[in-house]
């Protein structure tokens, strides 16, 4: 990777992603674009790097740009999560595949390698929830989950038939302190960090005992830089690895703040959707794989990520910053 240039930077993944990009490859060598240059986000991305306002659905706009830049690594991030695509589904299936295929057909015609996250959504109802296997059944009941399995095939397909080298994780929740989720599943177990900070009981819409798959940012970030310089000999698969560092269900994340902060109240007010999405998902997946062909090795569980969700959240509070 020389050149990257990340397509939906402004969102919760690309926000850290780009600066960490920046201090491995160097500021001058990595372009962040999202669709709206007038988001906190975006505006500080353009103040720290290269940025560029970019539709991912603009085909000509968006080769343009990997050409002016002679780009040779593509970071595609743009998707609507899983419960917003419930809502809009021909809207979800538009955008998430649009930014994806416009992705790949611009890697082939300028010979750019690919980063896509595929995620736990991927799996369905009929998939083994318990040590989910990296080959397995894969018939989700969301659009958000069509559109992951879609591209899965989709990347293996241009790389089998065209060259492109594309490679991609089957990301869990990610839980983070830089820019807020929207509309994903997984989501309760980002903003339960900022309802304790804030003093505010919490009110959780996933059930008790409902199991995901998650991880804290900073192992996302390296999944993707060392799946992306891994030796390509050794990848048996690519579109999509397994990959996890905790499984908990809603009442494991509160007593782990609760540890911390014993006045935190949480109750529950389940959404039907939410819920209905979350028990199709695994429980928790195998990542051997991901292990075996490219050293994936998680470092934050969920003890050591409450304590540090704990203290960035309070410090920004603190200063007035959320
Ligand atoms: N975080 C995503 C969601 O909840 C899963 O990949 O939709």
């Amino acid at each position: 990777m020389k050149n990257i240039l990340i397509v939906g930077a402004g969102g919760q993944i690309g926000s850290e992603l780009v600066p960490h990009l920046q201090r491995i490859y160097g500021a001058d060598h990595v372009v962040a674009t999202d669709i709206k240059a007038d988001t906190k986000s975006s505006q500080k991305l353009a103040q720290n790097g290269i940025f560029e306002e970019l539709d991912a659905l603009n085909a000509a706009q968006f080769a343009e740009l990997v050409g002016r830049y002679r780009i040779d690594t593509i970071f595609n991030l743009v998707a609507l999560l899983s419960a917003t695509g419930e809502k809009n589904p021909q809207l979800a299936w538009k955008i998430n595949m649009g930014a994806l295929l416009n992705s790949l057909e611009i890697a082939r015609e300028h010979r750019c390698a690919v980063f896509t996250p595929s995620s736990i959504g991927a799996f369905g109802e009929s998939s083994p929830h318990d040590n989910t296997p990296q080959d397995t059944v894969m018939r989700p009941s969301t659009i958000y989950g069509v559109c992951k399995v879609t591209g899965e095939l989709l990347g293996d397909y241009y790389h089998s038939r065209f060259g492109v080298d594309a490679r991609s994780v089957r990301f869990p929740g990610i839980i983070s302190n830089e820019t807020l989720p929207g509309g994903g599943t997984t989501d309760y177990a980002v903003e339960i960090y900022y309802a304790a900070v804030r003093g505010q009981e919490f009110v959780c819409p996933i059930p008790q005992g409902s199991y995901m798959d998650m991880m804290y940012m900073p192992d996302a970030l390296d999944a993707v830089v060392q799946l992306m310089e891994a030796d390509p000999a050794k990848l048996v698969h690519r579109n999509s690895f397994n990959i996890t560092a905790m499984s908990f269900e809603p009442s494991a994340i509160y007593e782990a703040i609760r540890r911390r902060r014993p006045d935190f109240k949480m109750t529950y007010n389940v959404d039907p959707v939410r819920a209905a999405i979350a028990n199709s998902w695994p429980n928790k997946m195998d990542d051997s794989c991901a292990r075996a062909e490219w050293g994936w090795s998680p470092k934050w569980d969920l003890e050591s990520m409450t304590d540090d969700m704990l203290r960035v959240i309070a410090d920004k509070y603190s200063k007035g910053l959320i």
